[in-house]
């Protein structure tokens, strides 16, 4: 698994996908740059989870689109929300610090420690049964309480940082909370009072908006807000690529709804959640749910589920792609008593059917006012692009280029190549010709250079689907070659049906 992560790392470099982060000064752990193509790929991922969330929202239990609008919001927000939000208080890994050779490590799946340059690894003293949920996870057989070394459980796809094969552990010192907030200053003067953080998830602003968006968009209750964009935490081990990052994007939608049916909502959102993931084209046996155990709970969760794929780093076993979590009124609540603004919502509808039942006015006041409790969806954008990159991988030895991004066409970041065959006999003018009617319509490439094996080589290795060329029949029968990247196979169709074609491929 490590050694196919590695080569779809040096694909990703190679082929403009994903850089390291200021790689010129020696990179910054946790940090990464989207290139040309993982640009690419990001936003096709991100227009699709807009297109099905905003713009054409799932099908309700009713028989109607549910109701979803989006938001933008601010990645500073006064400092007073992740007071509320609970983040200044609670948002933190325990960290222990090696006195010895003050370097610190928490591995990411496995609560340990690695003391370097004293080798063997120690398990944080006082969680044993989060080792032990981790370590099942991990597919490691471990009981409650027990604990055992990392050469003894060989955790190394779980771990990349490789002890030193030597006996004595180091000093710990006793484990400390380390904020996970990036802060900053608002202002000229740094000063504790002009403190201010880097939003560590999206959801907030969301939550900060929540009556805006009430007062001025005539939603009517059950509805959700969505958003995407860049969160940021300062994890003690980021890891695993762009699976762990510091800097990284979200895609999250909070779902407002009455308390009495917030049961109903989560179970149809589980589905829906896990029913959007595989049109991305993820091999269903991928996927999984993972219901969080009580102990395990976010503070404001009632109720979590994960959706869950297959890395190469996890495999056999699964980890996070998105939480889906019943916030109750956790949110609006805090926010309530923080701000001092009412977020009780006035359901109207609720308010006449209860009359029109001849209920008291405590009971017709029960059902219809109410602070709306939260389903949500959150997913990591970056994350998303990992998968399909890991998806996509598979290597083929008997191509040129030894291995392809098979990804499913839709998301491909050039979705066709459009090639001369050779650069004479007005083969180019009719290849640029193609290209420039099809780039209006779908993100193409024309190229000329080198010979036509070597263009679909690259092609292959950047997931291209369709390739296009224009040869010495070209000129007598208007067709040209399309060669499938899956099948390497070629057939000839009419430069005239080129459009209709990749729009049929292209379709959801
Ligand atoms: N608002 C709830 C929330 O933020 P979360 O489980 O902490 O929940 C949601 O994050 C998703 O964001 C995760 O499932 C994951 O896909 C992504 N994510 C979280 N931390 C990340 C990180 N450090 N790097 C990349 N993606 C991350």
């Amino acid at each position: 698994a490590s050694k196919s992560m590695d080569e779809l790392v040096a694909l990703c470099k190679r082929r403009g996908f994903v850089y390291p982060a200021s790689e010129i000064y020696g990179g910054l752990n946790g940090f990464w740059d989207y290139g040309p193509l993982g640009t690419a790929l990001k936003n096709n991922i991100r227009d699709h989870w807009w297109k099905h969330m905003v713009e054409c929202p799932p099908i309700g239990p009713d028989g109607n689109p549910v109701s979803i609008v989006g938001l933008d919001s601010s990645i500073i927000q006064n400092p007073k929300t992740w007071e509320a939000s609970g983040h200044v208080g609670g948002f933190s890994d325990p960290m222990v610090d090696c006195t010895e050779t003050k370097k610190r490590y928490r591995a990411d799946q496995v609560e340990v420690l690695i003391v370097e340059g004293k080798g063997k690894w120690a398990f944080m003293e006082n969680q044993p049964d989060t080792i032990a949920k981790k370590l099942k996870k991990a597919g490691v057989a471990l009981d409650d309480g027990e604990r055992k070394l990392l050469t003894d459980l060989d955790l190394s796809e779980y771990a990349t940082i490789v002890a030193p094969d030597t006996d004595k552990p180091g000093t710990l010192t006793e484990p400390r909370e380390f904020n996970l907030m990036f802060d900053t200053t608002v202002g000229a003067i740094k000063s504790e009072d002009n403190k201010a953080y880097l939003r560590p998830e999206t959801a907030q602003g969301i939550f900060l908006n929540y009556k805006n968006v009430v007062d001025t968009m005539r939603v009517k209750m059950p509805f959700g807000i969505a958003q995407i964009g860049k969160s940021f935490r300062n994890e003690v081990t980021p890891r695993n690529f762009i699976f762990r990052s510091r800097e990284f994007e979200q895609m999250e939608m909070e779902w407002f709804c009455a308390p009495d049916e917030a049961l109903q909502w989560y179970d149809f959102w589980k589905h829906e959640r896990m029913r959007w993931w595989k049109t991305l084209g993820i091999e269903e046996s991928n996927l999984i749910f993972r219901d969080h155990d009580d102990d395990e709970l976010a503070h404001y969760s009632n109720a979590c589920v994960d959706v869950e794929y297959k890395y190469p780093f996890t495999a056999p076993g699964y980890g996070e792609l998105e939480g889906v979590a019943h916030r109750g009124c956790f949110d609006l609540t805090q926010h309530q008593t923080h701000s001092k603004t009412k977020m009780e919502y006035f359901d109207q509808p609720r308010q006449l059917a209860a009359k029109e039942e001849g209920k008291s006015k405590e009971e017709i006041n029960e059902v219809s006012k109410y602070i709306p409790n939260v389903i949500e969806p959150a997913s990591g954008l970056t994350r998303a692009v990992l998968v399909l990159l890991c998806e996509a991988f598979t290597p083929d030895e008997s191509r040129a280029s030894k291995v392809y991004m098979k990804f499913k066409p839709k998301f491909a970041p050039v979705k066709a190549g459009i090639f001369p065959l050779v650069n004479k006999d007005g083969m180019p003018e009719k290849a640029l010709s193609l290209y420039m009617e099809l780039r209006e319509k779908f993100t193409c490439e024309y190229d000329a250079k080198q010979s036509i094996g070597k263009r679909y080589a690259r092609m292959d290795e950047i997931g291209t689907p369709f390739c296009f060329t224009v040869d010495g029949d070209t000129a007598t029968d208007d067709s040209v070659t399309v060669r499938h990247r899956d099948t390497q196979e070629q057939e000839r169709v009419n430069i005239s049906q080129v459009e209709s074609f990749l729009a049929e491929k292209l379709a959801d």
